[in-house]
């Protein structure tokens, strides 16, 4: 079952190769924008809860400003270090992106 919650409205998403923390629904989300194309995961690093989007991107990977764990944007993987962040489903709604929360 979905949850879609705004988030953001187009104009106030990241700009192309940057992210940023935003909260939709209550959920404290990560946005990356990678080249054009956005993604949303769970916002705290599941290592140490650094705040996602507060990192940078790196080859589809946004990656934690604290201890650089890098989690792959489109499966939320961190292959590296066994671990793994939620990712969440976007649409476009008009001017508004929508997250779904479920
Ligand atoms: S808290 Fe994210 S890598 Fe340590």
């Amino acid at each position: 079952m979905s949850n879609w919650v705004k988030i953001c409205t187009q104009s106030d998403a990241p700009s192309a190769g940057s992210v940023g923390e935003y909260v939709a629904g209550g959920v404290d989300i990560c946005l990356a924008n990678a080249d054009g194309k956005l993604s949303a995961v769970d916002n705290w690093c599941p290592h140490r809860r650094g705040p996602l989007g507060q990192g940078w991107l790196e080859d589809g990977k946004v990656v934690c400003p604290w201890h650089a764990w890098g989690f792959n944007l489109t499966t939320g993987d961190c292959p590296e270090e066994h671990s793994k962040v939620a990712v969440f489903a976007l649409k476009l709604e008009g001017e508004d992106i929508l997250v779904d929360i479920a």
